[in-house]
């Protein structure tokens, strides 16, 4: 077992951490583009989203993995906040209208109601670019552990990662599809960036072979299991409580765990997810109780 804690405490400690360092991370990017200065709409509509809030989940557990295996916090900070200015550029580009058109995120109207298209798809562009930027900066660490993180993260956000899962997700709107094609879109368009997150901790940390694989198993399933839980949250949430149009994927006909196989089944096999992910880790002699909580945190949330 990952932890001789009762899960409950686990859980608690985790979401503790989360809120915690998840302000630490807000301050950050708080502090990166300038609004007052050229191309001042671009940095308003960067940071429009950017700090509109959000669970930090991403830098969060990559913090989480670097502190687990004794890397100093600050030192990855910058790291961490590039997977979070990645997930953002996702976010405003998932939310246009040529893609899921929603107008809500984070309890807010969408980057494109507020700024329109154009700005929306360059604020995209300019904090997928910049979150290469903040990952290739001097971080204190042998150059050749950095140059895997860069590749690490180029990996999962490309066409072989989150991109390639988005398009194959805008696909299967209404034609539907089968449970493989199903985990091909979760793994790619979520899973992958989540993986990449506790993967950079671990490279940043200089974690060994066997190690990094386990945390790779560990990361996928999390992974898996949280899109999973954002498919049954679009279902049973409500829009107050996500930030986000709940109904949305119904709207779009979308492939999802719910509309294939039911709520209960999804659940189930959310649960599974975790505790593969879990036994990852067990299996390996990792004892991470901040990566155990983190795992249980994922399935128990709300929005
Ligand atoms: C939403 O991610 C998009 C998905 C990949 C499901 P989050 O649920 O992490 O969104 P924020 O960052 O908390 O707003
Ligand atoms: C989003 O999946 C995955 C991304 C790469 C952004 P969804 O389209 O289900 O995410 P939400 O529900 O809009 O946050
Ligand atoms: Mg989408
Ligand atoms: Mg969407
Ligand atoms: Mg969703």
């Amino acid at each position: 077992m990952t932890s001789l804690q009762p899960l409950d405490v686990v859980e608690a400690q985790a979401r503790r951490y989360l809120e915690e360092r998840g302000r630490r991370v807000t301050e950050y990017l708080a502090g990166l583009f300038p609004a007052s200065e050229r191309p001042g709409r671009l940095f308003a509509a960067m940071n429009y989203s950017l700090l509109a809030g959000g669970k930090r989940l991403r830098p969060v557990l990559c913090l989480a993995t670097a502190a687990s295996f004794g890397a100093d916090e600050e030192a990855v900070l910058p790291a961490a906040a590039a997977l979070e200015v990645l997930h953002c550029y996702s976010l405003i580009h998932d939310d246009l209208p040529a893609i899921d058109n929603d107008d809500m995120r984070r309890g807010k109207p969408t980057n494109h109601k507020v700024f329109g298209e154009a700005t929306a798809l360059l604020a995209g562009d300019a904090l997928l670019t910049y979150a290469f930027e903040l990952l290739s900066q001097p971080l204190g660490i042998p150059a050749e552990r950095q140059l895997e993180m860069v590749r690490v993260l180029s990996r999962a956000a490309g066409c072989y990662g989150m991109v390639g899962g988005q398009m194959e997700d805008i696909l299967a709107e209404r034609s539907g599809g089968s449970l493989d094609d199903l985990q091909f879109i979760h793994t790619h368009k979520t899973a992958k960036l989540i993986q990449a997150s506790v993967v950079i901790g671990a490279v940043f940390a200089g974690v060994p072979a066997p190690v990094r694989a386990a945390l790779e198993r560990y990361g996928l399933e999390v992974g898996l299991a949280f899109q999973m839980v954002d498919d049954l949250l679009d279902v049973t949430g409500t829009t107050e409580e996500l930030g986000k149009t709940a109904g949305s994927d119904e709207r779009l006909q979308k492939l999802t765990y719910p509309a294939l196989v039911g709520v209960e089944e999804t659940r189930r096999l959310c649960h599974e997810a975790v505790e593969r992910g879990l036994s990852a880790l067990a299996e390996a002699g990792i004892e991470a109780p901040l990566l155990a909580g983190m795992a249980r945190f994922i399935v128990a949330r709300r929005h």
